[in-house]
């Protein structure tokens, strides 16, 4: 196996707040990877590194071998990678089959005049575009909603959406930030089938950032544990979730979903 995403000795500051403090890991090809730690540990902060919306202030991040840090945030979709948000970001006034098709627009290719002329080129990439959706919808099981509107769906569904719009654009690397919050029990299940699916059938590597540690137990090769923007423990979830410094950082949590020993 290679490394597909390295993190090399990567740092970010807010202001006084180390938010990612020389932090280092590699996600091999293939494998699924979480990382997990308390409220304002880093995680989304990273994955906001790797998508290009802040620039680290020291460190490499390299994809495929290559370093990404000259890369802008529109370009990471078409170098493979696709992610979702924590707080799902759709396009509330338009359909799911519209919202997966958007997914699809680094694929577009042609020139503008071809897309206005209708060619037999773009109308076959059009085809090419459904098709890929299609199966997205399939797999995921959204026939039921393909022609409603986002605004009208309950949470489950537009979580479900979201998954489906980073699929459509048949990433090498899929960024999961909390792909479980909020969901029930049975959809937490589901999410994790998907994943599993997501890794074998579609060859995907998947790097997700989880509280549930059920769901991060059950579907994940590696853990790698932050708190405070920095590496606490990195192994296999059992390893991680007895480290005592994982422990440790646990401790004093208040809230009942953020203990790692749920
Ligand atoms: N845009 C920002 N401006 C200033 N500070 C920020 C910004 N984004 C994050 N932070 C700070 O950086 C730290 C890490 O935040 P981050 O969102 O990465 O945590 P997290 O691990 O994803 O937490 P959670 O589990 O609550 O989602 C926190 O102290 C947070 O307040
Ligand atoms: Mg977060």
């Amino acid at each position: 196996m290679k490394a597909l995403l390295e993190i090399d000795n990567v740092t970010l500051r807010f202001g006084g707040v180390v938010a990612v403090n020389k932090v280092s890991f590699s996600v091999e090809e293939g494998e699924v990877f979480a990382l997990v730690g308390p409220n304002g540990a880093g995680k989304s902060t990273l994955f906001n590194l790797v998508s290009r919306f802040y620039d680290p202030v020291e460190g490499d991040i390299r994809f495929a071998g290559e370093s990404i840090l000259d890369r802008r945030p529109h370009e990471i979709a078409r170098l493979g990678i696709a992610r979702t948000f924590q707080n799902i970001e759709l396009f509330e006034q338009a359909t799911v089959l519209q919202n997966l098709l958007v997914g699809r627009h680094r694929h577009r290719q042609g020139s503008f005049a071809g897309q206005i002329l209708f060619t037999p080129f773009v109308r076959k990439e059009e085809r090419r575009h459904r098709e890929a959706v299609e199966k997205v919808i399939d797999f995921l099981d959204l026939q039921p909603y393909r022609e409603k509107y986002i605004a009208g769906l309950p949470y489950g569904v537009r979580k479900v959406v979201e998954l489906g719009r980073a699929l459509a654009i048949e990433p090498r690397l899929l960024l999961l930030d909390e792909p479980a919050s909020g969901l029930s029990v049975e959809e937490t299940q589901d999410v994790a089938f998907w994943i599993e699916d997501i890794r074998k059938q579609m060859g995907i590597t998947v790097l997700m950032v989880e509280h549930d540690m059920h769901l991060v137990s059950s579907v994940s090769d590696r853990v790698l544990a932050l708190a405070d923007g920095k590496m606490l423990s990195l192994g296999t979830p059992q390893e991680v979730q007895n480290d005592p410094a994982v422990i440790e950082a646990y401790i004093g949590t208040s809230d009942e979903h953020e203990r790692v020993v749920a």
